[in-house]
């Protein structure tokens, strides 16, 4: 099922099968708001504009002292075992509130044949950096498991939610938080990469593929990779294009995965030209971050697009987050004050990015854009 409004580029996002709030079945193709006219000066005007609060970052998140207090609450194991089910229960409430089926969309997978993807996406060669062996999401071994990877779909959507609160369904939140981030990307790179178009993109930690999908759709002649250093995710993500792929989704032609990562992909030096990272580095130390953005740098061509989308310092709604709901979401995100302490646009501009700019695209989310300066 389509539902496009006039002049809205689509895209992709999976909803689980009586999704009540949404009214739209598996795989329903979502429209996204309308778009300006592709000209080299057109400024993110279809992105509205969301609040910023008073403060550079949340005060529960760095190295201030409440910071530093919820943190030390957080070490207690006891507490952090209490705390670590709360947050996944207040994440499966927003889903099921929505008429999201967590359980259904999970036990889904978990009963299809995708096992065997596993075997044929995965690369045993690949090293895990010692941030991505520790118990993550609630998820004791971390991103690394058919429970994580079979509960992807339903907590994405619940963080949508959660980020979207005035959105009616599923669908509409989905719209509102992809449409913002493909929107600024489209911008970005029509105002700076003099006039490279865009017939390869590299999706650096696409998880089980709905980003993947959502800029293929969006970008529709170029070749889509997603990559990903979890091999269940992977599996996940080929299982459903291969579903796509014989219901004859045009998109599903132009979509491959790699088992990679991010920071040392093996990818060629100046091979694509947008590299995004959708929600991947609040969940990386610093040092990732910078391996990560350095190794976008190389694989991208000249006049090519970086775009880093996650939560936002500045959104004030994160500033505003009840104390109680922040340390929950603390609890099950370990990186999250190396996260707010980065100085992103910073340390984009010494890796050699120009053009390096960031906008809310979301209430909760920015979305960092950078380019790879021709000479
Ligand atoms: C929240 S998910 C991303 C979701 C997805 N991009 C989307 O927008 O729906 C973060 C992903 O980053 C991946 N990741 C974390 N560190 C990575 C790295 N160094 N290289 C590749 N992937 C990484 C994780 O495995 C996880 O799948």
């Amino acid at each position: 099922m389509e539902v496009r409004a006039a002049g809205a580029r689509p895209f992709s996002t999976v909803l689980p099968a009586g999704t009540t709030g949404a009214q739209l079945g598996r795989g329903v193709t979502v429209c996204v708001r309308a778009l300006p006219s592709s000209t080299s000066t057109s400024v993110s005007s279809a992105i509205p504009s969301y609040e910023e609060g008073e403060l550079e970052r949340p005060r529960y998140a760095g190295d201030d002292p409440v910071s530093r207090f919820v943190s030390s609450l957080i070490a207690i194991k006891p507490l952090f075992n209490v705390m670590k089910v709360a947050a996944r229960q207040v994440l499966i409430g927003t889903a099921e509130k929505n008429g999201v089926s967590w359980r259904g969309m999970s036990d889904e997978i978990l009963a299809s044949d995708v096992y065997a993807e596993k075997e044929l996406v995965e690369n045993k060669s690949v090293v895990y950096p010692d941030y991505y062996l520790q118990e993550f999401h609630a998820y004791e071994e971390g991103n690394l498991s058919w429970k994580a990877a079979s509960e992807v779909a339903p907590a994405t959507l619940s963080m949508m939610l959660r980020a979207i609160p005035t959105a009616q369904s599923p669908a509409e939140a989905s719209q509102i938080l992809r449409g913002g981030w493909l929107q600024a990307i489209n911008d970005h790179h029509d105002m700076h990469s003099g006039g490279l178009g865009v017939s390869t993109v590299l999706d650096v930690g696409c998880s089980i593929g709905e980003s993947t999908r959502a800029l293929a759709d969006w970008f529709p002649s170029a070749h889509v990779t997603g990559l990903d250093l979890s091999p269940y995710f992977l599996a996940v993500a080929q299982h459903m294009e291969k579903q796509r792929a014989a219901a004859g989704v045009e998109s599903a032609r132009r979509i491959s995965w790699v088992h990679a990562n991010g920071e040392c992909t093996g990818l060629p030096a100046a091979s694509f030209d947008v590299v995004s990272l959708a929600f991947v580095i609040h969940e990386c130390p610093q040092s990732a971050i910078r391996g990560l953005l350095k190794e976008a740098f190389r694989i991208l061509k000249p006049g090519g697009t970086v775009a880093l989308t996650d939560n936002s310092p500045k959104s004030k709604i994160i500033q505003n987050l009840p104390p109680a709901i922040f340390t929950l979401m603390k609890s099950t995100e370990p990186w999250m004050d190396e996260y707010f302490t980065f100085d992103l646009d910073g340390e984009m501009e010494k890796i050699g990015f120009s053009n390096v700019k960031s906008i809310l695209t979301d209430p909760r989310h920015r979305t960092v854009t950078g380019t790879v300066p021709s000479h």
